[in-house]
């Protein structure tokens, strides 16, 4: 990777395309999520490595959650996977762990192991990794403007910043979505105001080490302006 390259501190990553990768290959979706959570796994350590603070991954969206049984069966097992195993990698490495999202949503049993993986991690870190599950922009966002006319008194971008999922992480930087759509699909709306945008054609499964450090040396090169001249 080249030197002087200028680092995002929060990246948010749509991981698109899994089902494709496994069609391809003839195998069941479910090995498609399963290649996904282990790319998943790499680019959280490779992000920590680059000096990225944080990483957003999009693992489940609210849409998502009237997949057929099968599949969501197969996603919830490998959650409940990551959330008892993995993330105690994570947090010996010294990084820590965050879920955005609607857990209500999901059954009980794995909203309970969610909540006991998320007891193992420290409040914050030098790299935060944040898992979106049972996660909408509307639906989030719906949500803090009924808080915030429940508290009265008016509300400001800082006050409504503060009443999302993501009060007290900076709005992302740069939004990577693999798999060749080229939308947000409900992902970090408001967050993602002034983010840079880089879309790519590789299925999540194949989107490497190699180009993932290609989408940080484009944003890189981008020049931001926030509106300004
Ligand atoms: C979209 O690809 C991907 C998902 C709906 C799931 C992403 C989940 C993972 C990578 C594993 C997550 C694991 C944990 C522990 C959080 P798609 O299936 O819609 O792909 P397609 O567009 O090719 O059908």
């Amino acid at each position: 990777m080249e030197d002087n390259l200028k680092i995002p501190e929060h990246v948010g990553i749509i991981m698109d395309g899994n089902g494709r990768w496994a069609s391809k290959r003839l195998l069941p979706r479910s090995a498609g999520h399963r290649a996904g959570m282990k790319r998943m796994v790499a680019l959280a350590e490779r992000a920590k490595e680059l000096g990225i603070r944080y990483l957003t991954v999009y693992a489940l969206s609210t849409e998502n959650l009237s997949r057929p049984q099968e599949e969501l069966d197969g996603l919830y097992d490998l959650i409940k996977k990551y959330f008892t195993s993995n993330v105690r990698k994570l947090v010996k490495g010294g990084a820590a762990l965050k879920v955005i999202g609607d857990l209500s949503l999901l059954p009980d049993d794995v909203s309970a192991v969610i909540r006991n993986g998320l007891k193992r991690s420290p409040d914050s870190a030098e790299f935060t990794f944040i898992i979106a599950i049972g996660y909408g922009a509307r639906s989030e966002i719906v949500h803090a403007a009924n808080d915030a006319a429940a508290l009265g008194g008016g509300v400001t971008e800082e006050r409504f910043s503060s009443l999302l999922y993501t009060a007290g992480i900076p709005d992302p930087d740069l939004i990577i979505r693999t798999g060749g759509e080229v939308r947000l699909s409900n992902f970090l709306l408001w967050q993602a105001a002034y983010a840079e945008l880089y879309f790519t054609d590789a299925l999540f499964p194949e989107f490497t080490d190699k180009k993932f450090e290609k989408a940080i040396s484009e944003y890189s090169s981008r020049v931001r302006r926030f509106g300004k001249v």
